[in-house]
């Protein structure tokens, strides 16, 4: 009876189409939070995502509506992130719903992740209430749009909202949609519980917190807890439902969404995917977990010069917490020490660690090159998989070689197919085939290496298209490739955070780039530095930085000394900047340089 009254649902959309600021409307409109607080408390509540306008955390919102049909419902929004590297993310927010709503730009279209997003809702069962966004722009186009979505999708929106988030029109015929189409939970209150956590943090009074989604039976403070996959008990120390700030309550019941503290000092033993239940009367089988992420791109990460292998160590596992896709192995290298081998899900993924790490934990880092997986089969028939480069065995005891292939989709325009069919024939791509969406638009099925796809390919499809690219992929197999390692010396020294694995038939290409980028950032020094690119013995690019001739402060010469002081202390900034290889002092952002193409 309780439970007829709760819809617990997610917003589903392709990048930009509005989910953001629907949210943010849905929230104004059932009035739990005023304008100012608002703008400091919008869902997407990371810094970063605000600055890159993509949600990346998930975060659940309780909102109480008061629906036509005269009864008040509450509404468990749980955001999920929107971009291609995240299809996990998204999944894992969808199993602890009933509905989603599937917002589409009336003036876009069905675009690729609104194809992903809607195959993860049907995965699991999940009702789609379409809604149509952005109707308040002339170059909207609502009823091809609907047909659109019905050709394509399969699902009926004669009826949908047509909306605009930005000028809050129509915002409570979705709200009513909500009520009306998605299913209420009806999970039994009496069994014992069963709650899935699909969320975590870590706060440092309150320990590790859960987000979870009771399926089953309820939970309230001083019960006795047990995490079904590592089996840790815990006693709850409060039980809350997020506003979306935490707001503790007596208990949580069957088809709530909410959180759990239970004092819980490791952030390990709170994993998401895992399900909770009572210590003493646990229920009979865990929540099937959903699809697991698989890192698909890894890369190490070292403390910078001054900063401690510790700090970085614990900010990962922090991280870690509530980003399960995120793995981390410690692993040493000759040029940089002491570091750790992290796996990510894609080039977004790992550029967003690096920029927390510096923000949230205020820690220097270098990553290095990034690397898909290879598998390596050697002349004994042993087969290892592959994530650094280092890792590679000697030439001559390499059988073969198999590399990811993934497959995309790829939705463009037609003016920008002949555009796209190039750059993916660049990257090695073949071509499956190609269906037509509607009379403008084409969908490309592409087999595509992953380790193409990783460098920049994302960058170069959207200003190849103008920005009306889309791009959705998945891991497809393992396929034979005739790869090679590419080293890079600096003043004839191998720097091994500079290796990587690459097409034979790209070598040459890639060598040259990387050596005239070094080139570009490596300040001159008292000698003369070679830069080399190198296959086996064999050297393929070369570039010199010349020695440094002039004293910098002979540049100064007569002049006043605040100046001669400010170049000092220019100086002394872009040395800590700096990381000693070998005898060549190589600044940091040399290691991301080399990880851009095109
Ligand atoms: P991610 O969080 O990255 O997945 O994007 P999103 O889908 O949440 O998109 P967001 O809400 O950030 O909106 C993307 C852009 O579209 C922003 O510039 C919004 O201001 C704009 N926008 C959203 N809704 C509307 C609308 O109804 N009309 C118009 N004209 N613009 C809108």
């Amino acid at each position: 009876e309780r439970q007829k009254y709760i819809r617990n649902f997610s917003i589903i959309a392709h990048i930009d189409h509005g989910k953001s600021t629907l949210a943010d409307r849905l929230i104004e409109k059932t009035g739990l939070l005023t304008q100012r607080e608002m703008k400091e408390q919008i869902l997407d509540n990371m810094d970063l995502e605000r600055e890159r306008g993509i949600t990346i955390k998930l975060q659940t919102s309780r909102l109480i509506y008061k629906a036509q049909d005269g009864h008040e419902y509450i509404l468990n929004l749980i955001d999920t992130p929107g971009h291609v590297d995240f299809t996990y993310e998204v999944s894992r927010s969808l199993a602890a719903c009933e509905g989603a709503v599937l917002v589409v730009d009336a003036t876009q279209g069905v675009e690729a992740q609104t194809l992903a997003n809607v195959h993860l809702a049907d995965e699991q069962g999940l009702t789609i209430v379409p809604v149509l966004n952005k109707i308040d722009l002339p170059s909207s186009r609502p009823q091809e749009i609907i047909e659109e979505i019905e050709e394509v999708i399969g699902i009926l929106a004669e009826d949908a909202p047509q909306i605009s988030a930005k000028d809050g029109i129509n915002i409570e015929a979705v709200l009513e949609k909500i009520v009306s189409d998605v299913p209420a939970p009806d999970g039994d209150e009496t069994a014992p519980l069963k709650a899935l956590i699909f969320d975590s943090y870590y706060d440092s009074y309150k320990g590790a917190v859960a987000y979870v989604r009771l399926m089953e039976g309820s939970v309230k403070k001083g019960d006795r807890i047990k995490m079904m996959a590592l089996g840790k008990q815990f006693e709850v120390v409060e039980v809350g439902v997020s506003v979306p700030t935490p707001l503790a309550v007596p208990e949580l019941k069957a088809g709530d969404v909410g959180y759990i503290t239970a004092s819980i000092k490791n952030v390990k033993d709170c994993r998401v995917g895992d399900t909770i239940t009572f210590a003493n009367t646990p229920t009979e089988a865990a929540l099937p977990g959903y699809k697991k992420a698989t890192p698909m791109v890894y890369c190490g990460i070292y403390p910078a010069e001054g900063e401690s292998y510790d700090d970085v160590r614990d900010a990962l596992e922090k991280l870690q917490l509530n980003d399960a896709a995120l793995s981390f192995e410690p692993e040493t290298s000759v040029a940089l020490g002491f570091g750790f081998r992290c796996g990510f899900l894609g080039l977004l993924h790992l550029e967003i660690i690096e920029q927390r790490l510096d923000r949230e934990f205020d820690l220097d880092i270098i990553a290095t090159a990034p690397s898909v997986i290879y598998r390596v089969t050697k002349t004994d028939d042993e087969v290892s998989m592959i994530q650094n480069p280092s890792n590679l065995p000697p030439v001559t005891e390499i059988k073969m070689m198999e590399e990811p292939i993934v497959t995309a989709n790829i939705i463009v325009p037609n003016e920008y197919v002949g555009n796209i069919m190039e750059l993916c024939q660049n990257r090695r791509g073949e071509m499956v085939h190609m269906d037509y969406l509607d009379p403008k638009r084409v969908v490309l099925h592409y087999d595509l290496p992953l380790n193409e796809v990783i460098y920049d390919f994302f960058d170069a499809l959207k200003s190849k298209t103008r920005g009306y690219g889309s791009l959705d992929y998945e891991f497809k197999e393992y396929r034979e490739s005739d790869l090679v390692k590419m080293d890079i010396l600096l003043n004839k020294e191998m720097v091994d955070a500079f290796s990587m694995i690459v097409h034979r038939t790209k070598a040459d290409s890639r060598g040259r780039v990387i050596c005239e980028r070094l080139k570009e950032v490596i300040p001159r020094q008292m000698f003369v530095i070679p830069i080399q690119a190198a296959v086996g013995n064999k050297v393929i690019a070369r570039e010199t930085i010349s020695a440094l001739r002039k004293d910098v402060l002979a540049k100064c010469y007569g002049g006043d000394i605040s100046r001669k002081k400010k170049l000092l202390e220019k100086q002394k900034e872009g040395k800590k900047k700096m990381r000693q290889l070998g005898n060549v002092e190589v600044p940091q952002q040399a290691f991301l340089s080399v990880l851009k193409f095109d």
